[in-house]
């Protein structure tokens, strides 16, 4: 790993990925490939560590000259793949972006990995299986939903998408499998379970949660609330991907989840608990006044629940945050920025989104 592409650099988990490796390996080269959506932002990457080995290029994963010249300028040979349109209720409203993103622009990434590293005999200039690498983050939602007993997802689950987020996503596995099958492309897939963490734009439920609580305003649970996630504080997710970059073996996926499986309700008083604890001045104690049901997702998923025994076991890796010490360090980076709330929230229509997604649902 010397020249790594990270794709989506500039989201959530891609910002704390490009962080947590450029302290982890001062000796690599980090090219940060973003578009810079809504959800993307210049200001998740401000005081990186080893500024130096970073480089943003602005573009769109779809526009194929740009990622081959990439591949070519920077001579890439690790990929790590985050760009994607994320958010299950944008992908319900308007499916289309996602299928552009998620579909053709891992398409397109694989093509260019394929032109530069691969010749009609396999891998070519005589390099290795380790020498390079297209590791593509994924998600569990690929799998479905769970009911209340069934035991968790795992690298056997049957694929069986339920929204048009979770359609796009796996496709874009199958895509890279293909890519490994019938091209030797050297690949990692992790499908992991809902993060949480530093830098998670606030459209989703954590992030939305603090900041709407902050304000005093209700607190939207879907449904009953009784939606079942298996949360993962991002720093354990970005750890797992670098553990499988270095001794995953090629070829594989790798389920990961964060141990911690609760209801939305439940999440949501423990966040509330947790604010009342930093913010003994607010004029909105207890938060958890502040809890508002409205209309639930249209196929809203019941329960996902993630099995990482594979990977503790294969290659050693476990969460090390329970679901209290990464929801109090969430709480607490949020309440040490708040300008960072802001500028997100300005530099986008975010009020629009909430309208949009909310206004319906009787507001927020
Ligand atoms: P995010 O929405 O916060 O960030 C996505 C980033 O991709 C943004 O910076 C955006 O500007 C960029 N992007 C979008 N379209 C692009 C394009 N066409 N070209 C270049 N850049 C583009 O997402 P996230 O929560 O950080 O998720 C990252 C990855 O992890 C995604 O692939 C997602 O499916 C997967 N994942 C996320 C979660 C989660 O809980 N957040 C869970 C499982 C898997
Ligand atoms: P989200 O953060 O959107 O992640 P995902 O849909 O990928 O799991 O939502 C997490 C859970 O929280 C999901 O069950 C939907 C629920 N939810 C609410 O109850 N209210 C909200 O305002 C949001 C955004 C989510």
């Amino acid at each position: 790993m010397r020249n790594v592409l990270i794709t989506g650099g500039a989201g959530f988990i891609g910002a704390n990925f490009v962080r947590y490796l450029l302290q982890a390996e001062p000796g690599v080269q980090v090219i940060n490939l973003d578009m810079l959506t809504y959800a993307g932002s210049r200001e998740n990457l401000m005081d990186l560590p080893n500024p130096g080995n970073h480089q943003f290029v602005q573009g769109n994963i779809c526009d194929r000259s740009l990622v081959e010249r990439l591949f070519e300028v920077f001579q890439i040979d690790t990929v790590v793949h985050f760009a994607a349109e994320s958010h299950v209720d944008r992908s319900i409203i308007d499916p289309e972006p996602f299928i552009e993103t998620n579909v053709r622009g891992t398409f397109v990434l694989l093509e260019a990995a394929r032109k530069a590293w691969l010749s009609r005999a396999g891998l070519a200039n005589s390099q290795s299986e380790q020498a390079v690498r297209f590791h593509h983050v994924s998600t569990d939602e690929v799998f479905g939903m769970l009911e209340p007993g069934d035991p968790p997802f795992s690298e056997i689950s049957p694929y069986a998408p339920n929204s048009p987020y979770a359609a796009t996503k796996a496709a874009s596995d199958h895509l890279v499998r293909v890519y490994g099958h019938t091209y030797g492309l050297p690949y990692t897939i992790t499908n992991c379970s809902n993060n949480y963490g530093p830098y998670q734009f606030p459209e989703k439920l954590i992030p939305l949660m603090i900041s709407t609580a902050l304000e005093g305003r209700p607190l939207p649970m879907y449904g009953d609330g009784q939606q079942v996630r298996d949360w993962l504080f991002v720093e354990d997710h970005c750890q797992a991907i670098w553990t499988v970059l270095h001794k995953g073996d090629p070829g594989n996926t790798y389920t990961v989840g964060g141990g911690n499986q609760l209801p939305n309700l439940e999440v949501v008083r423990t966040l509330c608990e947790i604010l009342d604890e930093c913010r003994p001045e607010s004029p909105y104690l207890p938060h958890e006044q502040l809890i508002t049901f409205v209309a639930d997702r249209p196929g809203h998923d019941r329960r996902y629940a993630m099995d990482s025994t594979y990977i503790d076991r294969e290659l050693g890796w476990k969460p090390e945050h329970t679901l209290a010490s990464g929801l109090l360090k969430t709480v607490e980076w949020y309440l040490e920025h708040p300008e960072w709330v802001d500028t997100i929230r300005r530099g986008v229509d975010y009020q629009g989104w909430l309208a949009m997604n909310y206004g319906e649902r009787g507001g927020i």
